[in-house]
C-alpha cells in the first residue's frame, strides 16, 4: 500500500499522532458551572473512535467571566480536572491524541447559547460584566467592556497558566491557546480591538506582550512531552487590523517561546471584517507561517473532502488538516476518508463487523 500523505503519522515532541486529521475545537454549550458532561465523553469519544489522529476539546474558560456562555468548559477550579479525566482517558484508549483549547472570551462574553438566541445577556438576565484590554464593544448595541487594568492583565496570564497545569493533570497532551476569533487574546494582538497607552498596547511588540508572555510561562511550567499550540486569527480581514505579514512575525516569536504549532485560522475581532469565505480560503496561512516561520501548522476552514485535506499535506501546505463541521456531521470522517483514499482505516474492533466487505479492515493499531 502506497502511503497516503493524510494517514501518515506525525511526531510533535514525543507525541506521535496516527494521522494529520484533527477535530478542530467546538464549543458545545453544554457544561455545567464550567464542568464537562457525559455529553463531552460521547462527543469527543465518538470523534476518537471515528479515527482522528488528534482531537482538541472546546475552548475551555480559565475564568467564569471568559466563557461565552453559562455552558461553555470551564478550567478555573481544581475540582474541574476530575470530570476531564475520564474523556482524556477513553480518548487515548481509542488511539488518537487528545487537546484542549483554553480560552477567555473578553468581550465577547456574557451571551445566551446559540440555540437560545445567541444574544447579549443582560446583569439582570443571568449576564455579567465583560473585560478587554479597551472599553470597545464588539457590536456597538453591546455595553463597552471594562478595560483591564495592568494587575488584571497579569491575573489574566496567571489564569492561563494555571488553566494549563489543571489540563496537564487531566491528561491532555496537547494544550492549544486560543489567540483567535475575537476572543480575549486575539483583542490583545488586534490594533482593532486594542487601543490601550500602556506596555500591552500600541507597538506590535506591546500588543504581542501578554500572549507570548502566557506561551513563555505555560512552556516553562508544563512537561517537556506536553504539546504547545496556539490559534491565531491570521488576518483580520479588516483595514487597520493584523495581517498575514504580522501573524507570520508572531508565528516565529511563538515558536521561539517553545509553540509547536500555529493552528491557522482567520477574522472574527470586527464585525466589518469582509471574508472571501470558500473551501480551503484559509489554507493559504498555514502555508505561508509553515513556510516563513517553520513552525508545524495546521489548516482549517471549509476543508470537508477527503481528497483536498490529503492534497493539502500532500502539497506541504500544511502538516494537520483540522475539521470541525465536516466532523459533526460525520464522527467517522477519518475512517472514511481513509477508505476512500486507500489509506489502512483504524476501525474499533468492536466495529469491524460493519466493514467485512471492506479489504483494508484490519484489527486497530495500538493505543498512541
Ligand atoms: C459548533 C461550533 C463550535 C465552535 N467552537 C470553537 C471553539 O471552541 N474554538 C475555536 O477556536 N473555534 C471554534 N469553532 C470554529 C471551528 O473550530 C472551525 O475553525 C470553523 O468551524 C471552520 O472549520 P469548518 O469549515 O471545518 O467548520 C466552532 C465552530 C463550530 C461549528
Amino acid at each position: 500500500m502506497t502511503a497516503v500523505p493524510l494517514f501518515t503519522p506525525i511526531k510533535l515532541r514525543d507525541l506521535t499522532l496516527r494521522n494529520r486529521v484533527g477535530v478542530s475545537p467546538m464549543c458545545q454549550y453544554s457544561s455545567k458551572d464550567g464542568f464537562a458532561t457525559d455529553w463531552h465523553l460521547v462527543h469527543l469519544g465518538s470523534r476518537a473512535a471515528g479515527g482522528a489522529g488528534l482531537i482538541i476539546m472546546e475552548m475551555t474558560d480559565v475564568a467564569p467571566d471568559g466563557r461565552i456562555t453559562e455552558g461553555c468548559n470551564g478550567i478555573w477550579d481544581d475540582a474541574h480536572v476530575e470530570p476531564l479525566k475520564r474523556i482524556t482517558a477513553f480518548v487515548k484508549e481509542q488511539g488518537a491524541a487528545i487537546g484542549i483549547q483554553i480560552a477567555h472570551a473578553g468581550r465577547k462574553a456574557s451571551m445566551s447559547r446559540p440555540w437560545e438566541g445567541g444574544k447579549r445577556l443582560l446583569p439582570g438576565e443571568g449576564g455579567w460584566t465583560v473585560s478587554a484590554p479597551s472599553p470597545i464593544p464588539f457590536l456597538p448595541e453591546h455595553a463597552p467592556p471594562h478595560e483591564l487594568s495592568k494587575d488584571e492583565v497579569l491575573r489574566v496570564k496567571d489564569a492561563f497558566v494555571a488553566g494549563a497545569k489543571r489540563a496537564v493533570k487531566a491528561g491532555f497532551q496537547v494544550i492549544e491557546l486560543h489567540g483567535a476569533h475575537g476572543y480575549l487574546l486575539h483583542e490583545f494582538l488586534s490594533p482593532l480591538s486594542n487601543k490601550r497607552n500602556d506596555e500591552y498596547g500600541g507597538s506590535e511588540e506591546n500588543r504581542f506582550r501578554l500572549l507570548l508572555s502566557i506561551a513563555r510561562e505555560i512552556r516553562a511550567d508544563v512537561p517537556k512531552d506536553i504539546v504547545l499550540g496556539t490559534r491565531l486569527s491570521c488576518t483580520d480581514w479588516a483595514e487597520g487590523g493584523l495581517t498575514i505579514a504580522d501573524t507570520t512575525r508572531l508565528s516565529a516569536q511563538l515558536k521561539k517561546e517553545g509553540v509547536d504549532f500555529i493552528d491557522c485560522s482567520s477574522g472574527f475581532v470586527t464585525a466589518d471584517a469582509k471574508v472571501p469565505f470558500g473551501p480551503g480560503f484559509q489554507v493559504p496561512f498555514a502555508k505561508e507561517i509553515r513556510d516563513k516561520a517553520g513552525i508545524a501548522t495546521a489548516a482549517v476552514g471549509m476543508i470537508t473532502e477527503a481528497r483536498q485535506a490529503n492534497d493539502i499535506v500532500a502539497k506541504g501546505e500544511a502538516d494537520m488538516v483540522f475539521i470541525a463541521r465536516a466532523m459533526l456531521r460525520d464522527a467517522y470522517w477519518p475512517i472514511h476518508a481513509a477508505i476512500e483514499l486507500g489509506a489502512e482505516p483504524d476501525i474499533p474492533p468492536q466495529y469491524l463487523r460493519g466493514y467485512e466487505a471492506n479489504k483494508f479492515a484490519q484489527p486497530r493499531k495500538k493505543a498512541v
